[in-house]
């Protein structure tokens, strides 16, 4: 397994463009299932869960072609209805493909995706958002088969305990396109993901009001076209090098990103201390004088995001003073904590809440990435520490940050890639 070598104490500065979203990415390429025409996706990241959503869209029986950024789908043949559990247990979005499938074949089998890292991730509010449809829904052992004679429109709620669900919201409103009459979601996530899935669907000939906000109303339509899309930019990953020119840079600008989908983020950032200017589709961020402690609370969209949250975990650890951050979605999302006090950090955790007791600084150590963000905050730590971070199992972050250790050395940091 590759592992990352992190050495720190070098000055960030320059500039970094923004890849395409992966969370749009995913959920609209299971879209084009809904179209026997092609489609045409750009401004695609070059994504190991792209790769296995592409691997899931060859298996139904699509034509994939990827050329610089693009992908062309087309879905003109479908042979199987069904997800292969290999792919699936790989990577938990590959259930967006549940929608479509339903919406064009009236039927779909898919293996439960089962628990990860980050905490349980049920997809109970998915199955609400289909059976409200009219969809039968059986589990055969450990495998959901979804079907429906006819698609109905309805009306259904998806909020949940943890708030609403993003990819289940995507999913109840790609099998809506095509159902008939008028269906309602209330309680939907309201994520710029969701806002992007629904342009999509509408330049494929949906009939989609109100993505965005917490209340979408759709009339199904007979069928849909082929169409070309780019994904908006990625806002975790644009946090997540805020964070690093916030922890240390010396004027790092961020291009091709959308401001007002990290507005939180931002907000956070400046109550921390950090000076950021905006304009137009760049960010520009400085550390600013001195930091202060910061309490982080962590909701739905447009609160301050879950996938945000270990990342700035990392840079309180040095930040003196008190910071409380405590993570409302997901209350297990805590493993990278204990490997940043074996950096020195000085956390403890209650709950969903890391108490953190900002130290002077971070030593650099070998540590384990145990999730997708978790290594990104192990990264971040590491341009701080003094020393050597030696990062293992980052296949995490190449399922979500694309070439991230090139972009950082681009903006001067030290970071080597040891293959296995
Ligand atoms: N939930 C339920 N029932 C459901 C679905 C979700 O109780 O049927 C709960 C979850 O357990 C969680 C909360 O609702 O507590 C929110 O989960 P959600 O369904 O919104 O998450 P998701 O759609 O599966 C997407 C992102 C995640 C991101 C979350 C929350 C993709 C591919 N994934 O997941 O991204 O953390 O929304 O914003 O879009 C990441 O990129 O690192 C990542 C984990």
């Amino acid at each position: 397994m590759d592992k990352i070598l992190v050495h720190g104490g070098k000055r960030l500065s320059g500039h970094v463009r923004i890849s395409g979203s992966k969370n749009s990415a995913l959920p609209i390429l299971a879209a084009t299932l809904l179209t026997r025409e092609p489609c045409t996706i750009g401004r695609i990241p070059d994504l190991s869960d792209i790769h296995y959503m592409l691997t899931i869209l060859q298996h139904l029986g699509c034509e994939v072609e990827r050329a610089s950024g693009k992908v062309t789908v087309h879905a003109a043949n479908l042979r199987s209805t069904e997800t292969p559990y290999d792919i699936v247990r790989k990577m938990r979005a590959s259930v967006c493909v549940m929608g479509p499938l339903l919406g064009r074949e009236r039927i779909v089998t898919a293996s439960l995706p089962g628990g990860c890292v980050i905490g349980d991730r049920p997809i109970d509010l998915h199955l609400k958002g289909f059976a409200a449809l009219g969809a039968e829904v059986v589990n055969r052992a450990g495998n959901m088969e979804v079907r429906a004679e006819r698609l109905r429109g309805s009306k259904v709620n998806l909020r949940g305990k943890f708030g609403s669900t993003v990819l289940g919201t995507g999913n109840v409103m790609m099998a809506a396109v095509l159902a008939e009459g008028q269906t309602v979601i209330e309680g939907a996530a309201e994520e710029p993901e969701v806002a992007d899935l629904a342009n999509f669907l509408t330049k494929m000939g949906a009939n989609i009001e109100g993505a965005g906000t917490n209340r979408i109303v759709i009339e199904g339509v007979k069928e849909l076209r082929g169409a070309t899309h780019n994904v908006i930019a990625d806002r975790i990953e644009a946090g997540t090098f805020m964070v690093a020119a916030a922890m240390c840079g010396d004027g790092v600008t961020l291009h091709r990103v959308h401001p007002s989908h990290l507005a939180h983020v931002i907000e956070t950032l400046r109550e921390i201390g950090t000076e950021i200017s905006e304009h137009g589709n760049t960010i520009t961020v400085k550390p600013g004088a001195a930091h202060r402690a910061a309490k982080v609370d962590t909701r739905p969209y447009p609160d301050f995001p879950t996938d945000m949250q270990a990342q700035m975990c990392a840079m309180l650890a040095t930040v003196p003073g008190i910071s409380v951050i405590t993570d409302n979605i997901y209350p297990q999302r805590c493993m990278y904590v204990s490997e940043l006090k074996r950096m020195g950090a000085n956390i403890e955790m209650q709950g969903a809440t890391a108490v953190v007791n900002g130290v002077t600084s971070l030593d650099g150590a070998p540590v384990m990435a145990s999730d997708l963000r978790a290594s990104a905050a192990l990264v971040l730590a590491g341009l701080t520490a003094t020393g050597t971070t030696e990062i293992n199992r980052v296949y995490h972050i190449d399922r979500g940050y694309e070439n991230i250790d090139d972009k950082l050395n681009m903006l001067g940091a030290d970071i080597e890639r040891v293959k296995a």
